[in-house]
């Protein structure tokens, strides 16, 4: 039988780095990863250069940027999906986030013009405090964040790409839609008291408005539509709706999900949060 051929998305990010490295050990080798860096290239930006880079492809992991979130993705996605399926592309798995209507739609549409999918919805990743965007305020010692009251169910890309290589490879998972979060919820201030505990640091945790901190962002030059997103996410997606958790990654993966401590105890083994040396004279 001819082994499928995988398109990984977002391949060199949180999620698609470790899904490539996991098909990789499993000995799938017939991956292409999806980046404006690979070639050929891939960029959700440049829909001309999608073409060439499903061409061949069987089986997509939909990893969009900047989030399912904006309100062009559902048009993105019908536009990408549509043409993945004319191309040959059989099964499709979305990486979606939890509680965003727009993500919802978009998960209707790989539904409809995949022949196979599978939904992965995510909660906020433990990786953005160590791969992503916290990761400076964490070096800086300061760590200042929208005083947001509603704890998250922070869950592990390790987790996350785990379960996607199931979809992937499994078609037990088609038409199945998970709902991943990690085993407990924590709010912004225990998660960087974790850190701060685990790694050494000493980091000041400083809750503000909403409008300070987006006005603090534009001060950084932060661009206008991702100060949309941030806004968004810090106001809708962490009201409150997602602050539970569910057992999915237990049940695709047969082991409980990763706790916090133990991402923290394993990203400080990395070093990335390591003390900074004083400079000896
Ligand atoms: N982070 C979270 O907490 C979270 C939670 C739930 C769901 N999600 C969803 O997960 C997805 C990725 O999340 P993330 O923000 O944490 O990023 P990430 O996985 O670290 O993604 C960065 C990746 O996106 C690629 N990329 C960036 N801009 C691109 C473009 N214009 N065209 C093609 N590829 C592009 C980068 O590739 P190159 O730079 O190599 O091109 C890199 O591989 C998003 O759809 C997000 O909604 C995230």
């Amino acid at each position: 039988m001819k082994e499928q051929k995988i398109l990984i998305t977002g391949g060199t990010g949180k999620t698609g780095r470790r899904v490539a490295g996991k098909l990789q050990q499993a000995g799938i080798i017939n991956i292409r990863i999806g980046s404006r860096r690979e070639t050929p290239p891939f960029d959700w930006d440049a829909p001309g250069s999608w073409e060439e880079v499903l061409t061949g492809i069987d089986t997509v992991y939909i990893s969009f940027q900047p989030d399912l979130a904006i309100p062009t993705s559902a048009s993105v996605i019908r536009a990408f999906t549509s043409l993945a399926s004319r191309l040959g592309v059989r099964k499709m798995v979305l990486l979606s986030g939890r509680g965003e209507a727009e993500a919802i739609k978009c998960e209707e549409i790989v539904k409809e013009a995949a022949a196979s999918w599978s939904i992965v919805r995510a909660s906020w990743f433990n990786q953005n405090f160590d791969e992503g965007i916290f990761l400076d305020p964490i070096l800086a010692g300061h760590f200042v964040v929208p005083g947001v009251e509603s704890p998250e169910p922070f869950t592990d890309a390790d987790d996350i790409s785990d379960v996607v290589v199931q979809c992937l490879l499994d078609d037990k998972h088609n038409g199945k839609t998970y709902d991943l979060t990690g085993p407990e919820l924590l709010t912004f201030g225990a998660a960087i008291k974790q850190i701060a505990e685990a790694s050494g640091r000493t980091i000041v945790f400083e809750p503000i408005p909403m409008d300070d901190y987006e006005q603090m962002l534009r001060s950084y030059n932060v661009p206008e539509d991702q100060l949309w997103l941030i806004r968004y996410l810090f106001t809708e997606v962490l009201d409150g709706r997602n602050a539970n958790v569910t057992n999915d990654i237990e049940k695709v993966l047969g082991r409980k999900a990763r706790t916090f401590s133990q991402y923290a105890a394993d990203a400080v083994k990395k070093g990335v949060w390591t003390p900074s040396k004083i400079p000896t004279l």
